[in-house]
């Protein structure tokens, strides 16, 4: 997962443009995954929530591994789980190539870190609105992605925290201090107005749910859209 380091701070990342399924038809996932896929999406996030860490209760790794056959695109799954160490195994066998831990829900981020890897999957972190970067200070050798949420995680259909934008600048810094690249994702409320400062801010992994699919003209175009805004963004950044 981890691509070769572009030197740091100067250099084009990857973008990528990742679907959240939360606003998808629950009924039809198979082929919802399918049209995603057809979009040109670059991963697939699955929003897994057990009603404890957020007020909200999505599915667990058996419906994951019920679409993986559906299509070749990798998979990720934003475990918004509390405690999710004795969960993990399930999802990295149910096909997700890329797994993403709260901080907040990990009692030994470094242990969870290091069962994700021995797994054979890549491993991220992502971080409340609320929490410092500096409690991933110490795993950043662990880390393939940063995942820095733009809402408070439980729902899509958020408004965008526009004031976590300081914090992307500060979480692209820390990783360039890295010796590989890690990828900077950002989740929630994405869309063709606010991806722009996301990934002007430094993100290049980003999510979007609910614009995505309530796009006018489909997931295609709103992929290409995104793709295109958060390019121009990097462009500016880097001029
Ligand atoms: C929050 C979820 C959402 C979702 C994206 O727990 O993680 O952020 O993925 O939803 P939108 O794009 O609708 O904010």
């Amino acid at each position: 997962m981890n691509q070769p380091a572009p030197s740091a701070a100067d250099s084009m990342p990857g973008i990528k443009i990742i679907p959240s399924v939360l606003p998808a038809d629950f009924a039809r996932l198979g082929d919802e995954c399918q049209a995603l896929e057809l979009a040109g999406v670059d991963r697939i996030q699955w929003d897994v929530m057990d009603g404890r860490f957020v007020p909200n209760l999505t599915f667990g790794a058996d419906v994951i591994a019920a679409c993986r056959s559906t299509v070749s695109t990798p998979f990720e799954a934003h475990l918004m789980i509390e405690d999710p160490d004795h969960l993990i195994p399930g999802f990295v066998n149910a096909g997700c190539q890329l797994i993403i831990v709260h901080a907040e829900a990990c009692r030994h981020l470094h242990r969870t870190l290091a069962l994700i890897k021995d797994l054979g999957a890549s491993a991220a972190v992502a971080l409340n609105p609320h929490t410092p970067l500096d409690t991933v200070a110490h795993v950043l050798d662990q880390l393939d992605m940063l995942l820095v949420m733009t809402v408070n995680p439980g729902f899509g259909g958020q408004q965008y925290i526009a004031t976590m934008e300081p914090k992307i600048n500060d979480a692209r810094a820390m990783l360039d201090g890295a010796d590989h690249w890690i990828d900077l994702e950002v989740d929630g409320g994405i869309s063709s107005s606010t991806i722009g400062g996301a990934a002007g801010a430094g993100a290049n992994v980003l999510i979007s749910g609910s614009w995505m699919f309530k796009h006018a003209d489909g997931l295609g175009a709103a992929v290409t859209e995104l793709r295109q805004l958060a390019t121009e963004a990097w462009t500016t950044r880097l001029a």
